[in-house]
């Protein structure tokens, strides 16, 4: 449905600050590099704790993160084989979650019947990606495409964040192209607006136009000379929970989200840009000029971003009732988007307990109003890639 591009007051939905997620999306949750072979990890997915492991063959698992004897995280304990074994007292758990050794329970004796919950977990794009909700809907929902990722020609940079914010200021900052004021001095875009707005069920679909202007356009290949003014189309899509966005092929974001707490998210960027220089000379310069990127751009840009951010959090925290103006409509969508995906979650998580099914996991949907983000430092962490 097409909605009106007209920038106007609307009323902000004070829900939109204190909603869950809809778990029944495969989420990212690192870069999958950094997973060797018989190591585990532990993810969170909005206050779900996932124990990830990659068996001896490199094969990806993932486990509710607490052991089903006494509650101890499994990410603590060891890889043995397929099975990861919990650090106490070592009752080891096959892919399925399934307790299949007891190490000390004497020979002939029966196994204690102990499950903990297996998710669905793949990798793609260089990343890991979790399904948290109902395993049955994994296979019908899959991770964006990236077609850029193994085109030839782009200079591909990638990038983890972390914010003390709510999921949803962070997927608003994402959608807000209005904010260049805040980028000034980077030589960010200029004079937006706000062409065509549309929305479906799962996504929201914005058309911008921008101005750039300066040695970093020129850099991108945005413009000719630097002095001069370019004027492009931005298409910002925010098809939940992830984002992408793209400047008429000259450069490419795809942006994946991770709630982990009503006060905290996290985000892996994988940004593709198409540089003006021919591949046999692109290829040895790649690592210096993502490092290039990331240093003195993107993490520069995104510290601004990460500050208004958090600082929006903290002043929620402060005053949940206080009510905000915004006039940008593609802001709204979004916040209505969010709002809808978490109600139907609600509705199929109830129908699936009025049917007799077994309800999805205990995901504990609370409050954040007496909640302050904890202490646990934000920013950009650069992430450059080696392969293709
Ligand atoms: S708590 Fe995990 S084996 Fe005892
Ligand atoms: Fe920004």
């Amino acid at each position: 449905m097409d909605l009106a591009t007209t920038l106007k007051s609307h009323t902000v939905r004070a829900e939109v600050r204190d909603v869950g997620t809809n778990p029944n999306h495969w989420y990212a949750i690192g870069w999958a590099k950094h997973l060797q072979a018989g190591q585990v990890m532990q993810a969170i997915v909005w206050q779900q704790a996932i124990a990830v492991y990659r068996d001896a063959e490199g094969t990806l698992h993932a486990l509710e993160d607490a052991c089903p004897h006494k509650g101890v995280e499994l990410h603590r304990g060891k890889v043995m084989g397929q099975h990861l074994a919990c650090r106490y007292h070592g009752w080891e758990f096959d892919t399925d979650g399934q307790c299949v050794k007891v190490p000390y329970l004497p020979k002939g004796q029966k196994l204690p019947c102990a499950q903990a919950r297996s998710y669905p977990v793949q990798e793609q794009y260089g990343l890991i990606w979790v399904f948290p909700g109902d395993a049955s809907l994994a296979d019908d929902r899959q991770p964006p495409v990236m077609p850029e990722y193994t085109e030839p020609g782009w200079l591909k940079v990638f990038v983890t964040g972390h914010f003390n914010a709510h999921f949803s200021i962070c997927n608003e900052n994402s959608m807000d192209v209005f904010h260049g004021f805040l980028h000034e001095n980077l030589q960010g875009w200029f004079d937006p607006r706000l062409l065509s707005l549309s929305e479906t069920e799962d996504a929201v679909c914005a058309e911008y136009q921008v101005s750039y202007k300066g040695h970093m356009a020129k850099f991108l290949g945005l413009s000719e000379r630097a002095d001069q003014v370019t004027t492009l189309p931005i298409t910002v899509q925010y098809r939940y929970p992830h984002y992408q966005s793209s400047l008429q092929g000259v450069s490419a974001l795809y942006l994946m989200r991770l709630p982990v707490s009503p006060v905290k998210s996290r985000s892996f960027a994988l940004f593709f840009f198409k540089i003006r220089l021919p591949q046999w000379l692109l290829k040895p310069l790649e690592p210096l000029l993502q490092w290039v990127l990331e240093r003195f751009v993107l993490m520069k840009f995104l510290a601004q971003d990460i500050e208004m951010m958090e600082s929006e959090q903290r002043q929620y925290l402060a005053n949940p009732q206080r009510r905000y103006v915004e006039i940008n409509p593609a802001i709204i969508a979004v916040q209505r988007l969010i709002v809808r995906q978490y109600e139907r979650f609600k509705q199929s998580a109830s129908q699936t307990s009025m049917n007799g099914h077994k309800a999805l996991s205990p995901v504990v949907y609370r409050s954040v109003a007496m909640q302050q983000p904890n202490a646990e430092p934000s920013g950009w962490v650069p992430d450059r890639t080696d392969s293709t």
